[in-house]
């Protein structure tokens, strides 16, 4: 086991009707609130609706900023902390998925220190302050609602990186999953994808306790039992309820006790596929994943035959990556680049992306020998 330092502040607010409580738990915060949402699934699906009369009913100002794309802008992050700050907003209240709750993050940390948020992600400059950032979340996946993690991109420097600060921390996120229902078939896919991926970034992190192990483990069981049923009845409260909650338990600190922390290679190769093709995050781990597994079969295969012992009752490598892709399939999930119609063209510029930014894990480093290997494996 590694020495760790376990530190999660969030209030976290879980199940029917929890939203009930937002407006109240807001007005303790101040009285100018920044409303950010995306592109228009919550107008559409009524919880725009609900939250703006949680908020004016407790006699909240309210400012607006919306629009966040899937794969979220620097861009946007400016614009929404230049309005906060013209406003003099005393907190955020984020509505959406991962895009829009990063975004916020952000936008808070921007906006109580005046500068521009891309300062703090390329580690130029270090917040010092925060404003309360209170989340309501539409989409089981990313784990953000419960952690201080933030990825944004950048096309102007041709990135799409994450920021971790403790001030990113939200104050409060409220999970009703009855909100998550009218995700379509192909978020609610890469979400469950989205939160194996980081239970697998975990375990193949630096130290290996047996009990965050088993909860790992625990986790994704759950995670592929649930999720191939709820693919078949996208509006099953239960399902949506037990994937809403593998998703938080996936990235909220627990799966890195004992640990020195999270590999990360394989978010890093699919952070690149998002930033040149806009591909769906959770989309890029399902094909980013088994390469990567096949490159470290050599390096680590007590590691990975130990995970296929506990997931699929298998005993090689090659069986539990083969399995591994067989559920990212009946998940439907794509496996190659080819299943998201890239070609060679596609896959040459890929290659070249990841020489040029570099991408590697923190435990298991990648170099360039392993990245033309990687890119074959995905085509
Ligand atoms: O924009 P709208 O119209 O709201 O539509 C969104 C969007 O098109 C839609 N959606 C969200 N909730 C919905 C819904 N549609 C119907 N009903 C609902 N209830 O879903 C689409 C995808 O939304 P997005 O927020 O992009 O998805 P997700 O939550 O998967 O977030 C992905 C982003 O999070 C980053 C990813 O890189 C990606 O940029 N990540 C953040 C992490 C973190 N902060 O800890 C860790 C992750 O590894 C990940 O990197
Ligand atoms: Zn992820």
């Amino acid at each position: 086991m590694e020495k760790f330092i376990a530190y999660n502040p969030v209030k976290l607010h879980f199940g029917k009707d929890v939203v009930n409580g937002l407006g109240k738990a807001a007005s303790a915060y101040g009285k100018k609130v920044l409303f950010i949402y995306g592109k228009g699934s919550v107008k559409k699906y009524g919880y725009y609706d609900t939250v703006k009369k949680q908020l004016a009913d407790e006699g909240l100002e309210i400012i607006e900023f919306s629009g966040i794309k899937p794969n979220p802008l620097i861009e946007d992050a400016r614009d929404a902390m230049n309005i906060g700050l013209d406003n003099k907003v005393d907190m955020i209240v984020a509505l959406g998925g991962g895009s829009v709750i990063d975004t916020a993050k952000m936008v808070g940390l921007g906006i109580a220190n005046n500068t521009d948020p891309w300062l703090y992600m390329t580690h130029q400059e270090q917040p010092t302050k925060n404003i309360p950032l209170l989340n309501v979340l539409t989409l089981a996946a990313t784990g953000t609602e419960m952690n201080a993690a933030a990825v944004l991109q950048n096309h102007e420097s041709g990135q799409k990186i994450g920021y971790v600060h403790p001030l990113s921390f939200p104050a409060e996120s409220f999970l009703d999953p009855t909100f998550t229902i009218s995700v379509p078939q192909d978020y609610t896919a890469y979400g469950i994808i989205d939160l194996i991926a980081h239970s697998l970034e975990a375990y193949f992190g630096k130290g290996e306790p047996a009990v965050i192990d088993e909860i790992t483990f625990a986790i994704i069981k759950d995670a592929i039992n649930n999720g191939e049923k709820l693919l078949k009845h996208l509006d099953d409260y239960t399902l949506r309820e037990a994937i809403m909650l593998d998703a938080t338990l996936a990235l909220n600190g627990l799966t890195v006790y004992g640990k020195f922390s999270g590999d990360w290679g394989v978010h890093s190769l699919g952070h690149e596929i998002s930033l040149l093709f806009d591909t769906a995050h959770g989309a890029t781990l399902s094909i980013a994943y088994p390469a990567w597994l096949k490159l470290h079969s050599n390096k680590i295969p007590d590691r990975i035959i130990k995970l296929g012992k506990a997931l699929f009752g298998v005993h090689t490598v090659e069986d539990t990556i083969r399995e591994l892709e067989n559920t990212f399939v009946r998940l439907q999930s794509p496996i190659r680049l080819s299943n998201i119609n890239l070609g060679e063209k596609d896959a040459t510029e890929l290659l070249s992306q990841y020489n040029k930014n570099s991408v590697s894990g923190i435990h298991h480093q990648l170099s360039e020998k392993d990245y033309d290997k990687l890119v074959g494996f995905m085509r």
